[in-house]
């Protein structure tokens, strides 16, 4: 027996948990049983609105280990040798619904918040090094195509299509999406991607700029999609299964840490935009170079707490690390705050699990569930500038000037722009085997949209390679003639057979 009593959210103990107040065996039932209420009240609020994106989640804690220098290219405390960082990283799905189940085709969300000394450092990346669009304008659209159709309710092949055939700069991640590692086994096996260009900013206020890469010590693991739908028959739930059980059996998952860097005065010296996240910054031009070693090592405790309410944002950066032009980056600075104000509510930042683990001093105020009063250090400090000794600014955080020449404009950023070229140099880094893989599964999710669509999409295959186009085309031929071949069947069967069989 545990000698723990049962309360009330307001601390007073509770008589009876198994039975109500009733006036008679046969009820009806008191205004007075106020145990009763507050029990269905709550239950009434144990859901939030779930992520509009990557609602499909999995995280665990662990440490940034810091084992290379780039002291010379940034002040950033973290990222200093020898360095330790608490950090936490959630995976995801993309379109899948909080209930959908994991060994799902999809690209893999790779958020990481480092509580650092000077502040959360969130890097919200993917399992790929680039993205469909290379313009924030198109993100809502895109989504749309990848969630319900407003009328079916149902996920739309035709849709998404279409969408990537109007679109060809998402060539480069549609063929990564389609390739052996879009369906990883589970997300101890994936690599990480910080995705966008950002900058680094040294002791002596000079920047680089950096892309953040992750390289899973585990080695890659996928699924076929026949693999995948027999696991999903078995479990829905494979990849917190993976990821939960190793990390309780003390079978830490590690990634190798790496970043290329970029002299500021290279822009505009490639054939590609280094802010383009439609491209990849070729290892040739930028070698990656080795800082260290990420390892999950705790499991969360309370799901709900530490990892439902859990909010990434690109906008939290700390000094010595920061953002770069890329118009995908601009815009996620904007809607991730946005959406976690709406999701977790005005103070989300002072939940325990997004909490910076060094002080925070400012001056907002007030505002729903405020539980932590006032964050200047003296009552009397709660405007700005004051002379009470409240928190003031510090300059040394101010960053160089970013030179920008160009007109404001409403630039199309298809105009000029190379989508096939580096689709091309990783198609031809596909042996037969994995080839043969991404036709077939580029034929199963285009099955039964429209010709002219499909003919779209081909045409910018063949523009990346004609072998791409011609293994698509014979494997969507292969696919018509397999399912005539058994429509028939079913037609021939004797009545009744079917319905047994
Ligand atoms: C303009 C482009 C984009 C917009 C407007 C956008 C917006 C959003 C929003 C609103 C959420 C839900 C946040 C929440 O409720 O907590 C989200 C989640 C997420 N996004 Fe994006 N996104 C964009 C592009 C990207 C890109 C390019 C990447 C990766 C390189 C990415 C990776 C993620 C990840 C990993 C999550 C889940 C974070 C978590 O685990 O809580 N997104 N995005």
């Amino acid at each position: 027996m545990t000698d723990k009593k049962l309360t009330t959210t307001a601390g007073a103990p509770v008589a009876d948990n198994q039975n109500s107040l009733s006036a008679g065996p046969r009820g009806p039932l008191l205004m007075q049983d106020y145990q009763l209420l507050e029990k269905l009240a709550h239950q009434n609020r144990e859901r939030i609105p779930e992520r509009t994106v990557h609602a499909k989640g999995w995280g665990a804690f662990g440490t940034l280990t810091i084992t290379g220098d780039i002291s010379k290219f940034t002040k950033a405390a973290a990222l200093q040798p020898g360095a330790k960082t608490e950090m936490l990283l959630r995976c995801s799905t993309v379109a899948g619904e909080l209930g959908a189940a994991d060994a799902e085709r999809d690209v893999r969300g790779f958020a990481i918040k480092f509580y650092t000394t000077e502040g959360n450092w969130d890097l919200v990346g993917n399992n790929t090094p680039v993205f469909f669009v290379r313009d924030p304008y198109k993100f809502p659209d895109f989504i749309h195509t990848q969630k319900r159709h407003p009328k079916t309710n149902m996920r739309s092949p035709t849709a998404m299509w279409d969408f990537w055939s109007l679109s060809p700069e998402s060539l480069h991640q549609v063929t990564i999406l389609m390739s052996d590692r879009g369906l990883p086994t589970d997300i101890r096996h994936i690599n990480g991607y910080g995705s966008h260009t950002y900058s680094l900013i040294n002791a002596k206020n000079e920047r680089v700029w950096v892309k953040f890469h992750f390289k899973t010590m585990q080695g890659h693991k996928h699924w076929t999609n026949k693999e995948a739908a027999d696991i999903v028959g078995h479990t829905r739930e494979s990849t917190q299964e993976d990821l939960f059980t190793s990390i309780e059996k003390g079978d830490f998952p590690k990634w190798k840490v790496q970043v290329q860097i970029m002299p500021e005065a290279d822009v505009g010296k490639h054939w590609y935009n280094p802010f383009d996240l439609t491209k990849v910054w070729p290892h040739g031009d930028y070698p990656p170079i080795d800082i260290g070693v990420m390892e999950l090592n705790r499991n969360p405790e309370n799901y709900f707490a530490e990892i439902e309410q859990a909010a990434f944002s690109p906008s939290n950066i700390v000094p010595g690390i920061s953002f770069s032009p890329d118009k995908m980056l601009q815009a996620r600075i904007f809607s991730y705050a946005d959406a976690h104000r709406y999701r977790l509510g005005t103070h989300y930042e002072h939940l325990p699990v997004n909490a910076p683990k060094c002080p925070v001093h400012h001056y907002h105020k007030d505002g729903p569930m405020n539980f932590f009063g006032q964050q200047t250090g003296s009552t009397d400090a709660y405007y700005e500038p004051n002379s009470f000794n409240g928190p003031v600014e510090d300059k040394s955080a101010l960053e160089p000037p970013l030179a920008i020449s160009g007109d404001a404009e409403r630039y199309n950023h298809r105009d000029g722009n190379d989508d096939y070229r580096q689709v091309t140099a990783l198609f031809n880094l596909f042996d037969k085997d994995q080839k043969a893989r991404l036709f077939t599964n580029i034929a199963e999710a285009m099955w039964g949209i429209p010709d002219f669509i499909a003919e779209r999409q081909l045409a910018h295959f063949k523009k990346v390679h004609p072998e791409y186009e011609a293994g698509v085309r014979t494997a969507l031929e292969h696919m018509t003639r397999a399912k005539a071949s058994e429509a028939t069947r079913q037609q021939k069967m004797p009545q009744g057979a079917q319905a047994a069989e």
